[in-house]
């Protein structure tokens, strides 16, 4: 695997609309961030993601762009943007923003152009395909509900909108809207920026001709994502992306991509791959149902653990994965992964460690530092996201009550990552002085950066220690080999990194069980880390070939080579 600056990083995502608000109109903003600039280099975090801060009507928080070449005055100005980019430079930090070029906004002036003139040059940057006998021209249901298209007002064409019907897709068969789309790129990163996270980038190749798919829900549609998998040659497109704009900046990238061959793997994230990176969501689809969040199940330990053994396996020799806990799209990740007895201060540790030493590229999400929470909300009317109102419907439809609903919302609402951060358990938990675009969690409280902060043994100062050991043992971490053990043991998430050029082992070892467990170890020379205080202890164990962990401890211990 070729070296590059950005194999070793560490990265955090932050959603723009909720990390910090400097001027009290209650939207997070870009001075907001650079107040906590320090904050985030103390964590020891390389490379700051930065969800969409362009100018958007928010129809999907903004992931519907209305000018991909300037920042929305919610977010602040193009000369705060510059600043930010000067002050992460200074602290040997990287911005990446997100690229959302599957679609954008109704509102960009692209498509009110081809509105304007739906047989004119603007209308071939979009999809505008002409229904048949009067309905839409297949029966695909987008990703939030509802059909894929929308009529075009005073034609007998729809155009296709896989998301939201304010964002249009776009047509990357059309050599000009790549063209438009690469040159914005180049500006992008000629400005300094380090790279980007690319959205929902699997849907910008359509099958050559549309067709109907038999229907897949009690809305006679059937999902848009069958159109995708159909799909072929999406590689063209996106080399063709990377070798005019990335390639040529040694830039950053991160995919998300969904429905992805399994054998693709390699053209996705190899030397030579489409992305530098691409975000591994095995464990997130799990316990998924096509019907929606009511008709999910539970996923027990070993599947989990399996699910990401696996996706470590098949990667190694490969490439590097971006490995997440949570992100804006997703619950929290403590109160989705954990089981109820760890849901504590200990287990948020616990299920920190063991994703931080996985290899790949560690990837925050703003809170998760914290070990932030679902936030429980009483009626559906307090939820802002799409999606969730979407599949709030869904599970009225299919018979749940309203608390049962409710209950779906909870457990995965995409809110639950967006409400805002807690700094200080003051006033809007001192996000802003003004009132929260969305309802803050009322655990603010007691979960928040202001009382972490001193505190030696809390969830902040634990993941502040993890990072630094990941920059300790570097190499070991970012390269070494991914070996899974005591697999036969019920509850315990263990592996160790193996750096073959070094010799350097590193055995991290987490028990997730209600009960103690006892390890034999042979070769243990000293704990490293454990997140409840027994590294004396421990390491007198190692001496006698062992190791116990009580109930959610975990322990990092490096072997004898
Ligand atoms: C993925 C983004 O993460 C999500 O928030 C958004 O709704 C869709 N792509 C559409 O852009």
């Amino acid at each position: 695997m070729k070296k590059r600056w950005w194999n070793d990083k560490i990265a955090y995502q932050i959603y723009p609309k909720s990390f910090c608000d400097s001027n009290g109109d209650g939207i997070g903003d870009i001075p907001g961030i650079l107040t906590k600039l320090d904050y985030l280099k103390a964590l020891g975090v390389d490379i700051l993601w930065l969800s969409p801060v362009y100018p958007s009507p928010f129809a999907d928080q903004g992931y519907d762009i209305s000018d991909y070449y300037a920042i929305g005055r919610e977010f602040g100005t193009m000369e705060d943007f510059d600043r930010l980019l000067a002050e992460t430079k200074k602290r040997d930090m990287y911005v990446i923003m997100d690229l959302v070029v599957n679609h954008c906004s109704e509102e960009h002036e692209w498509f009110q152009k081809a509105l304007a003139d739906p047989e004119g040059e603007y209308a071939d940057y979009f999809w505008f395909v002409k229904g048949e006998n009067g309905e839409a021209p297949t029966n695909w249901r987008s990703y939030f509900g509802g059909s894929a298209w929308e009529k075009v007002p005073g034609t007998d064409k729809y155009y296709l909108h896989m998301y939201a019907k304010a964002q249009p897709d776009l047509n990357w068969e059309n050599p000009r809207l790549r063209r438009e789309i690469f040159d914005m790129v180049n500006w992008w990163l000629d400005k300094g920026l380090a790279g980007f996270r690319i959205d929902a980038i699997i849907n910008i190749k359509k099958t050559p001709a549309f067709h109907s798919y038999p229907v897949d829900g009690p809305d006679g549609l059937s999902s848009c994502a069958h159109m995708v998998e159909e799909a072929r040659g999406v590689g063209e497109l996106l080399q063709e992306l990377k070798q005019n704009t990335f390639e040529k900046h040694d830039a950053f990238t991160v995919g998300e991509v969904f429905y992805m061959k399994e054998e693709e793997l390699e053209e996705f994230v190899g030397d030579e791959g489409h992305f530098s990176s691409m975000f591994d969501f095995s464990a997130h689809l799990l316990g998924e149902s096509e019907k929606g969040w009511y008709a999910a199940t539970e996923v027990p330990f070993r599947l989990w653990r399996e699910t990401i053994f696996n996706s470590q396996k098949k990667a190694e020799g490969i490439g590097l994965l971006a490995n997440i806990i949570e992100n804006h799209d997703e619950p929290r990740g403590v109160s989705h992964y954990l089981p109820r007895h760890a849901q504590n201060e200990l287990g948020k540790k616990l299920l920190g460690a063991t994703w931080m030493f996985l290899r790949g590229i560690p990837f925050f999400y703003q809170g998760q530092e914290l070990g932030m929470t679902n936030c429980l909300r009483c009626d559906i009317s307090e939820y802002d996201d799409i999606s969730t109102h979407d599949q709030y419907r869904k599970a009225l439809e299919a018979g749940c009550t309203r608390e049962e609903a409710l209950a779906c919302c909870y457990a995965f609402s995409r809110d639950n990552g967006r409400t805002p951060m807690h700094w200080t358990d003051g006033e809007n938990a001192g996000f802003t002085t003004g009132k929260p675009w969305l309802a803050l969690n009322p655990n603010y409280t007691e979960i928040n950066a202001a009382e972490q902060e001193g505190r030696a043994d809390s969830v902040l100062n634990w993941y502040r220690r993890l990072t630094a050991l990941r920059k300790a043992h570097n190499d070991t971490f970012t390269y070494g080999r991914f070996l899974p053990v005591y697999e036969s043991k019920e509850d315990v998430f263990a592996y160790i990194r193996e750096n073959e050029e070094t010799g350097e082992r590193i055995l991290f070892a987490g028990n997730y069980g209600t009960a103690g467990v006892e390890l034999s170890l042979c070769g243990g020379r000293e704990v490293l880390a454990t997140n409840c205080g027994r590294e004396a202890e421990l390491n007198a164990q190692l001496k006698g070939g062992r190791l116990t962990l009580g109930s959610c401890e975990c322990a990092v211990v490096l072997l004898w080579a």
